[in-house]
């Protein structure tokens, strides 16, 4: 496994203001992480996306676990122009255990 799933769940609190995940999850600020990993970028028709990240959707760009890792860690700097607007998560740990937590709701 990637992390812990429950201290996760804590971290998840630097993010919940801006995102939810669950059952009846919607977009807000950001849009919903139901089924994040392994989906390319930037996928909801419904959710008014940047420019930026567009960009990185018509590049190819998926959300495995090396591209989540590297966007909650720097966002600009993984996509330039997102409107993500944290600083990010410097902690491998913290990163590795909000992995673990969105994973969960993630299928497979
Ligand atoms: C986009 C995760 C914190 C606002 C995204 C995406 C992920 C993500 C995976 C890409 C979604 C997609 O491609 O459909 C996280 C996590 C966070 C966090 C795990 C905490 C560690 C925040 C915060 C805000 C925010 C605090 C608001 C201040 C947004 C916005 C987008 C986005 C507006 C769309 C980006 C764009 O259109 O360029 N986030 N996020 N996120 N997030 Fe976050």
């Amino acid at each position: 496994s990637i992390g812990d799933a429950a201290q996760g769940a804590e971290v998840f609190q630097k993010c919940a203001s801006c995102h939810e995940v669950g059952q009846a999850a919607r977009h807000k600020v950001g849009p919903h992480l139901n089924g994040i990993f392994d989906r390319k970028v930037a996928q909801f028709e419904d959710f008014k996306y940047s420019r930026g990240i567009e960009r990185a959707r018509r590049d190819g760009m998926v959300w495995d676990l090396e591209h989540l890792d590297a966007y909650l860690e720097n966002p600009k700097a993984l996509v330039s122009g997102t409107r993500m607007a944290f600083r990010g998560l410097k902690n491998q740990k913290d990163r590795n255990d909000v992995l673990a937590y969105l994973r969960q709701f993630s299928a497979n």
